[in-house]
Formats: structure tokens, sequence, C-alpha cells
């Protein structure tokens, strides 16, 4: 007994930018970030915006697609790096606008973020703890980048995405794994004002060696999905839909020059949303699911790299 996705729903906020627009106060440019990307534009919260109010919306949207009432939920489970707070927990207020009290917690695998949960939440289902439960993977990532960074602050963009989970049969396989790795990528945390310490410490913005990302993510993705789909038990061309994280087109481009999976099968959208961190993945999905591209039966295959570093890959069946 694992678990069966019965519903999905996004959020984003209003306001995108575009690459033209970033190149108005920073050394960059449309054609840069395009070719070197993928990406055209992103969205950014702006005043008065929470990420837990987008984890809300993204949340009453699956619901809603799902035709389940909250008080059906028997937890809820939110990926995110930065919640509004350290504690409480972004689910915790995600559960408080639901108007429900069942069990309530955030986890951190950064990008790899809304597959570990997936994971996660099949202990669940199996050990007859839960009916339904809901999961909400939701990023700030505007409040994470440091705006004069140019070779950082292109690639991301703020979205929440979220599903609804009930008993099933769906999950096939599923692998997840870590390389505790600080100096590829790190985000410092924010410090206080103890009087015993006078210890200097780095703003709390986005660090990467992009190079030494993009080398550990191709490998990451290929094998990933290799690994998942043969556990699966299934050919790699018996895949319906992959939905890989959106970090970099290249990326994914050159995973997919080593699978054998035709390339028509994978489904994109980071032109639009820039690297949205654990939000990648379920937004896309949910899009998808909206636009009646997913027919029940259908195979799909996930998989996510990102700090720590985490990997993780899934197929499930819709
Ligand atoms: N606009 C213009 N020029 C830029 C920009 C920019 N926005 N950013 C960097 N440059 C410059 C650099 O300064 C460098 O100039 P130099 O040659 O004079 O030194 C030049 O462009 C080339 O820079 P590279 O870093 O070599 O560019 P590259 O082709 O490697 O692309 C990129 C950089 C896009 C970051 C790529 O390495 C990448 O995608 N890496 C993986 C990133 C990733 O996956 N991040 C997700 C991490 S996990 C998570 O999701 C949190």
């Amino acid at each position: 007994m694992n678990f069966k996705i019965i519903g999905t729903g996004s959020a984003r906020p209003a306001c995108v930018k575009t690459n033209d627009d970033l190149a108005e106060f920073l050394d960059t440019s449309d054609e840069w970030i395009r070719t070197r990307t993928g990406i055209e534009e992103r969205h950014v919260m702006q005043d008065g915006e929470s990420i837990s109010q987008l984890a809300t919306q993204a949340a009453q949207a699956a619901l809603k697609n799902a035709g389940t009432d909250p008080k059906e939920l028997d937890f809820i489970i939110c990926s995110t790096i930065r919640g509004d707070y350290i504690t409480p927990s972004m689910a915790c207020i995600v559960a408080r606008n639901l108007g429900v009290q069942c069990m309530a917690f955030d986890m951190n695998a950064a990008c790899s973020g809304f597959i570990y949960a997936l994971d996660c939440a099949t202990g669940y289902f199996e050990r007859g703890r839960a009916q339904k439960g809901l999961i909400v993977s939701a990023e700030a990532m505007s409040k994470m980048v440091d705006w004069q960074d140019r070779a950082t602050c292109v690639l991301f963009g703020d979205a929440a995405g979220a599903v609804v989970l009930e008993k099933g049969e769906n999950l096939l396989a599923s692998k997840l794994a870590s390389d505790g790795n600080v100096e590829v990528l790190n985000i410092p945390h924010v410090y206080g004002n103890s009087p015993f310490s006078s210890d200097e410490h780095k703003p709390s913005y986005l660090f990467m060696d992009g190079h030494g990302v993009y080398k550990f993510a191709v490998n990451a993705m290929a094998t990933g999905l290799a690994e998942t789909i043969a556990a699966a038990g299934l050919k790699q061309d018996e895949v319906d839909h992959v939905l890989p994280h959106q970090a970099n087109m290249r990326i994914i481009q050159a995973a997919m020059k080593k699978l054998d999976i035709p390339e028509d099968r994978y489904r994109t959208n980071i032109a639009h949303y820039g690297n949205t961190s654990s939000a990648c993945i379920p937004v896309l999905l949910d899009e998808l699911n909206q636009a009646g591209m997913l027919k029940r039966g259908q195979i799909l295959a996930l998989t996510a790299f990102g700090g720590g570093l985490t990997t993780g890959a899934m197929v499930i069946r819709w």
C-alpha cells in the first residue's frame, strides 16, 4: 500500500520579471540568460505577499481539484528551504489557513523536497496512519538570492505546487540519496546577537558554484532516472512523461542524451518560472494535469537534485 495522487494545484505571484527587466539593473542580457539556461521570465513576490499565502493557495487549488474537504486530511507536509518563520513551520500555517488540526511539518531537502515528501508520505499510508494527505512545495527564492549577483539571481523564481494523496498503489519505485557538501551550494543561516560570540557571519544569500552543480546534476538526473525506471520493472521508453527539476534547460538536455527515453516525453516550463527549487515539479505536474495531458495509467518519472547535495527520483502510475 502506498499512495495515489488525486488532485494537483499551484500558485505563483502575479508579478512577472523578464530577462530584459533584470538587465535594467544587472550587467546581463536576455540573450545570455536564454541561451545558457532556457529561462525567459520568472515570478517574484512583491510587498504584502508571503510564501505561506502562496502555499495555501496551491493547497486550496489541489483540494478543489481532488474534491477533498480539508477536514479529510490526516497530514500536511510542506517542502521548503525557507518558510516565513523558523517556527511555526509553513505546514502549520497552511493547516491554520485551511482550518484543520492534523499533523503538519516541514521538510528541507532543497530542490529534491517534493520527491522526498512523497516518499515520506508513503510511510503514513503503509502503516495505516492516513487515508488522505496533502503535500505542498513552496519556495521564496527571490528572498534568498543576492540581487547584485548576476551569476545566481537570474536563475530563480517563486512558486508553490501541491498534491492531494490518498491510499493507493501508484508509487512504483523511488530512490533518494545525499552527498553531503557545503562548498558547492549553500545559504548561510541568519544569526542572532549573542553577546558571547564575535564570529563574523556571511550574509544569508544563496552561494552556488555553477560548474560544480552542473556536473553533479547531469549525472544525478540520468543515473537516478535509469535506476528508478529499472527498479519499477519498466523499460525507459515505457515512460510517458518525464518531469525533471527545472534548474537549467542545458542540464535537462545533457541528461536526455544519456538516456533512452524519447525526447518528446520530457516536460518543461523553465522558460516561464526559472528554478523554483522544490516547487518546480509539482507546479509542472499541475500544469500538465490542468492541460489534460495526463491520462490514467500513464507512467510518470520525476527526477530532482539540489542543495545538500540531495537527489531524488521516482516513478509513479497516474
Ligand atoms: N549575465 C551575463 N554574464 C554572466 C551572467 C549573467 N547573468 N552570469 C555569469 N556571467 C558571466 C560570468 O561572469 C563569466 O564571465 P567570465 O568568462 O568573464 O568570467 C561567463 O558569464 C561564463 O560564466 P559561467 O559560469 O562559465 O557560465 P555557464 O555557461 O557555466 O553557466 C550557469 C552558468 C547557468 C550557472 C550554469 O553553470 C548552471 O546552470 N549551473 C547549474 C546551476 C543549477 O543547477 N543550479 C541549481 C542548483 S540546485 C537548486 O536548485 C537550488
